[in-house]
């Protein structure tokens, strides 16, 4: 099995950028560990702050992988074009937030790809990531 997880932006970040929010461990601390959980998946990352970028990933990958976990950061409560991109795509995507999106502001309330998405997790931290993983294996 082969998943692509997709980070959008500021979430390279992740580790410095409001830790109580998004917590104090990296991406590229977290990865080794996710990637010894399931030695039997190859789980590939890629993460951009241009939402262009973002597009031409997942329209790289959308078509063979086996499934696409996405945290579209700010891109979610905005993006049409991430909208379409996914409608497109063959590849099942998870949308994912580390944050509970739905208790912060109202501005965050909405998303633009969960309509294209197979579905939502969100507000469990870093293990939000592993959780769709979990999803998409079943
Ligand atoms: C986020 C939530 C978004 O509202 C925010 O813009 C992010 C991160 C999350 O993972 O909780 O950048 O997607």
């Amino acid at each position: 099995m082969r998943i692509q997880i997709i980070n959008g932006p500021n979430l390279n970040l992740l580790g410095q950028r409001e830790p109580g929010i998004y917590g104090s461990e990296s991406m590229e601390s977290y990865l080794p560990e996710l990637r010894r959980r399931y030695p039997d998946i190859e789980i590939d990352y890629y993460q951009s702050n241009i939402e262009g970028e973002l597009i031409d990933k997942l329209q790289q990958v959308g078509f063979s992988c086996d499934g696409i976990v996405l945290n579209a950061g700010a891109y979610t409560h905005t993006s049409i074009a991430l909208h379409d991109c996914i409608r497109s795509l063959k590849s099942p995507v998870i949308e994912v937030h580390i944050s509970n999106v739905h208790k912060r502001e109202e501005f965050r309330h909405h998303s633009y790809i969960s309509v294209a998405c197979l579905g939502v997790i969100c507000g469990f931290g870093l293990d939000s990531y592993r959780l769709a993983i979990e999803a998409l294996r079943a």
